[in-house]
C-alpha cells in the first residue's frame, strides 16, 4: 500500500539551471483564514499589500474587496497569474489589483506597506534579506504557518478551522 505523509505536498521538485526557484508548492490559503490574516496585519485602504506567490489571487482579491487597498499579486505559474487577473477582472477589480508573473525574488516589493507570506520557513529565509532590504520601516509582513527565522512577531493570531489549528505571525519592519 502506498503511504503518503500529510507533509509530502511541502517537496518540491529541484528546479532546473537557468529557471527561476519555485520556493513553495500551490496551497491555497482557506478564504476565512485569509480575512483574518489581513485583519491581523491592520490591512486599511491606504494600504498596498504585495502577495508573494500569490496563486489563484485570493489574497490580493480579498485585500481590494474587502479592504478596499491596493494589490500586487507576484504569481511564478503563468497559468495561475491568469486566472489570478481574469478573476480580478470580472470582480471589477482590475483598477486596485496587479497580477504580475514572475519570479518574486526579481520584483522590487518596495512600494508595499503590507507583504504576505504562505510559502515555506526555506522560503521565508531565503526572502528576508530582500524584505529586509527593500521594505520600508513601519511595513508589516503577514506570513501563514510560517514563521521568518530571526524575527520576533509583533502579534500572533490562531485560527482553528476544520481542527486545523492555522497560525498567522505579524511582523513590523524596524527603523533601519
Ligand atoms: C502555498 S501557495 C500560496 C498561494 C496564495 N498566496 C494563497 O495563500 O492561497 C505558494 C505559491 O507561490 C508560488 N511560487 C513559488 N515560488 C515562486 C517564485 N519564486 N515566485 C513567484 N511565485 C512563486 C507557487 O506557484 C504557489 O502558487
Amino acid at each position: 500500500m502506498l503511504c503518503v505523509s500529510a507533509q509530502a505536498w511541502w517537496i518540491l521538485p529541484p528546479p532546473s539551471a537557468g529557471e527561476p526557484r519555485k520556493l513553495a508548492p500551490y496551497v491555497t490559503s482557506p478564504i476565512s483564514v485569509v480575512d483574518k490574516m489581513l485583519e491581523a496585519a491592520g490591512l486599511r485602504s491606504g494600504d498596498t499589500l504585495y502577495d508573494l506567490g500569490c496563486g489563484d489571487g485570493r489574497i490580493v482579491l480579498a485585500a481590494a474587496k474587502g479592504f478596499g487597498a491596493k494589490a500586487v499579486g507576484i504569481e511564478i505559474s503563468d497559468a495561475l497569474a491568469k486566472r489570478a487577473r481574469q478573476q480580478a477582472e470580472n470582480m471589477g477589480l482590475q483598477d486596485q489589483v496587479k497580477i504580475i508573473t514572475g519570479d518574486m525574488m526579481a520584483v522590487d516589493v518596495s512600494p508595499a506597506s503590507v507583504v504576505s507570506l504562505y510559502l515555506m520557513t526555506e522560503a521565508n529565509d531565503t526572502l528576508r534579506p530582500k524584505l529586509e532590504r527593500e521594505l520600508k520601516p513601519g511595513s508589516r509582513v503577514v506570513s501563514l504557518e510560517f514563521k521568518v527565522r530571526g524575527w520576533k512577531p509583533s502579534r500572533v493570531a490562531k485560527v482553528e478551522l476544520h481542527n486545523h489549528p492555522y497560525t498567522i505571525y505579524v511582523y513590523d519592519m524596524p527603523q533601519r
